[in-house]
């Protein structure tokens, strides 16, 4: 397969935005696996654009302030498991209590499940066949890559997955246990969480109109909402959610959201551990809400917003967003043509780490992304949700996610570097998302 690298911002937008019924695909194979072929990561075309417009008013600001309760309790889990540590003078080791912090909210929003990984990590089922689930190495890298040049029929006879076989059972089971029980519940309204959205969605019942959004900062700087023009299927389509619809919507939710939000987090505490003013400051900031952490509040913290934006920049948890050609195509104003099938990959980690756009770019400064200082970004630059109609239709979900566990934490503890914190950070090899050696950090109550 023929494969271009595009690193340019106007281009990057052009194929995303106006061209982007040319590169709407991710991939141009099935693997014959319906927990990954029907997941809206894997969709294609018509398919994927149904599928897109179920789901994309789940995550409206409306279903969002609704679901942000669940969220804060998991974060209580958090904090209880925080306070044992700051009392007992241990260290943290920052990546697996944010993992457990993100694990714990996607069971509770996209499972209906409500587990405590802090705690149960060693015998607690969901949490081990999770763990199944991430069995992404260097061995299934190159795996993968030979599978994709063979030819498309072989593929599927192939029955690849990327999904363990125990994992994806254990899971399927789960959800049919829950979505049955959850049909014979009347009092079913009550359910906030993505599972119970999508049975909604399923019966047809669903109060998917959209939500009046509030003014929240994150729209401009993270990435538009999706156009509802390019949502529109070339064929009039239902989307009927099967089971197996269902199921691998939750599952891409937990592969999505899990490593990603909690790679987040655990560089931004990292970040304000070793640049101890800019904790100072966030710090400030959230303490003038008096403990306020509701979801309007945490819209409404520049700062905060600020590190999120920076800590996405300089740590972008994926290094590459791709699409497939449908089609040839002819490179801007150049005379170069694309053929048709090539695998375009818009290339985030040479945006976000190039000292024309960003000076000093090794640098972490959220001052950079102040509302005073947002008039200086080169547009299309920055992209850690992806861009165009098919970014990420979780990126309003981990905001909120990432904000209310940092408002919560930064007012009650101060996060420091001990002579275990690596400066710089050691990164290690063939990992999909950006990870880095075990971060420790020293934590005091306020
Ligand atoms: C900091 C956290 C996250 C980051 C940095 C991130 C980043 C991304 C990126 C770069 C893409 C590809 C976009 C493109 O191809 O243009 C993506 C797609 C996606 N993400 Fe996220 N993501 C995050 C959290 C989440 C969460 C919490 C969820 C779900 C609850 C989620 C669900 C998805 C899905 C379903 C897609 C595929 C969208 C589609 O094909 O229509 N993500 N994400």
């Amino acid at each position: 397969m023929k494969s271009l690298i595009v690193a340019d911002p106007e281009l990057i937008n052009t194929m995303n935005t106006r061209d982007f019924h040319l590169f709407v695909d991710r991939t141009a194979w099935k693997s014959g696996d319906p927990l990954n072929d029907r997941s809206l990561f894997q969709l294609m075309g018509d398919e994927w654009k149904a599928m897109r417009s179920v789901i994309s008013p789940t995550f409206s600001s409306g279903k969002m302030r609704a679901m942000h309760p669940l969220i804060i309790d998991c974060v209580h889990r958090l904090d209880q498991y925080l306070e044992t540590k700051a009392i007992n003078g241990d260290e943290l080791d920052v990546k697996r209590a944010m993992g457990n912090l993100t694990m714990d909210v996607i069971a509770s929003c996209a499972f209906g499940t409500q587990i405590d990984t802090h705690n149960d990590h060693k015998t607690n089922a969901f949490v081990e066949n999770a763990m199944k689930l991430f069995r992404f190495n260097w061995f299934l890298w190159v795996f993968a890559l030979l599978l994709m040049m063979l030819p498309d029929s072989m593929r599927e006879w192939f029955g690849f997955s990327l999904m363990s076989a125990t994992g994806g059972k254990f899971f399927r089971s789960a959800i049919n246990e829950i979505t049955a029980r959850r049909r014979a519940d009347p009092n079913c309204g009550q359910y906030r969480d993505y599972l119970q959205l999508m049975i909604n969605a399923q019966n047809r019942n669903a109060d998917n109109s959209e939500d009046q959004d509030i003014d929240d900062l994150n729209e401009h700087i993270f990435g538009t909402t999706d156009s509802k023009d390019s949502l529109k299927p070339k064929q009039p389509m239902k989307a009927q959610i099967t089971d197996n619809d269902m199921l691998a919507t939750s599952l891409l939710f937990f592969i999505a959201g899990y490593e990603t939000t909690a790679t987040l987090l655990q560089f931004l505490l990292y970040s304000l551990s070793v640049n101890e003013k800019c904790q100072q400051r966030l710090y400030e900031e959230i303490n003038a809400f008096d403990g306020n952490y509701s979801y309007e509040s945490i819209a409404r913290m520049p700062y905060l917003e600020a590190c999120i934006a920076e800590t996405l920049r300089l740590y972008n948890p994926l290094h590459v967003t791709f699409r497939i050609a449908a089609q040839d195509y002819k490179l801007g104003d150049t005379e170069i043509i694309v053929p048709k099938g090539t695998l375009v990959v818009f290339d985030i980690q040479s945006l976000h780490h190039s000292p024309e756009y960003y000076p000093n770019p090794e640098v972490w400064d959220p001052e950079r992304f102040l509302p005073s200082n947002r008039d200086r970004l080169v547009p299309y630059t920055y992209m850690p949700f992806g861009t165009g109609p098919r970014n990420c239709v979780g990126m309003r979900f981990a905001l909120m996610e990432a904000k209310t566990a940092v408002a919560h934490l930064i007012t009650k503890y101060r996060f420091k570097r001990t002579a275990n914190t690596a400066v710089p950070l050691k990164y290690k090899k063939f990992k999909i998302i950006l990870t880095s050696e075990v971060i420790y950090l020293g934590i005091e109550k306020r």
